[in-house]
């Protein structure tokens, strides 16, 4: 479902149920959207494009309708290989957003394209080591950009904070209504430097749902976001 246009503008916090207890995953995520949490990061991994395995769209159709019934939206960001080949069967699990990597993207402006018409915001991820310029043409028509402060593929990593230098490029090739979204390693140590360097959705897994009470933990993160 699209999400409203004000979303991309907000700064929002977006736990990562990567480092979630899977056992619990529903009531994690209750405990998150009910301290204030209105975004889902949900993280795809195919053992290709990164050297790990998560879950796909069975997992996602369980838990969009919670985050839906309580006013929220799921960001999926697919780290896998032939992104244009599956984004579709996350959007129809209810995905509201999609992310894809351009490393393993061949067509990305297609995949854009294709991820909006199936109803969803559409949005280009770009690993730690990968150059802004492969950005060029795309920064014009996407939703949102992913910046990966770690190297993807598992979460607990330490941000690489030479990577929030290219958020300012990023951000003068977008549509002023466009988001970034920032992924790895973000917690109460750096988060403010994040949102500085341009940074408006905030990704956090292993500070979230590390920490003893992840709802009062993902509001502070996010209080702390937006102070
Ligand atoms: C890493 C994933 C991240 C991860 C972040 O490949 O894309 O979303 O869950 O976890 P933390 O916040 O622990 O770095
Ligand atoms: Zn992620």
């Amino acid at each position: 479902m699209p999400v409203a246009d004000s979303i991309y503008r907000e700064t929002h916090l977006l736990p990562s149920i990567l480092s979630a207890d899977f056992s619990r995953l529903g009531e994690q995520i209750d405990e998150v959207m009910d301290a204030g949490i209105s975004m889902i990061h949900f993280d795809v991994m195919d053992g290709h494009f990164v050297p790990n395995l998560t879950v796909g769209p069975a997992v996602l159709r369980s838990i969009s309708p919670l985050v839906r019934a309580k006013g929220g939206a799921v960001s999926a960001h697919l780290m896998i290989e032939e992104p244009e080949k599956y984004a579709e069967d996350f959007i129809r699990a209810g995905a509201d957003l999609i992310s894809f990597h351009i490393e393993a993207s061949i067509h990305p402006l297609h995949t854009v394209s294709a991820i909006r018409e199936a109803g969803a915001g559409a949005g280009v991820a770009l690993n730690p080591g990968t150059d802004v310029a492969r950005l060029t043409e795309l920064l014009p028509v996407v939703d949102f950009v992913l910046v990966m402060t770690v190297n993807p593929g598992f979460g607990g990593q330490e941000l690489i904070a030479g990577v929030l230098e290219k958020i300012p490029t990023i951000r003068a090739g977008l549509r002023p209504e466009a988001a970034i979204e920032v992924d790895g390693g973000i917690g109460r140590d750096n988060i403010r430097s994040v949102v500085e360097a341009g940074g408006n959705w905030l990704v956090a897994g292993s500070a979230v749902f590390g920490a003893a009470d992840p709802g009062s933990e993902a509001r502070f993160l996010q209080d702390l976001a937006r102070s």
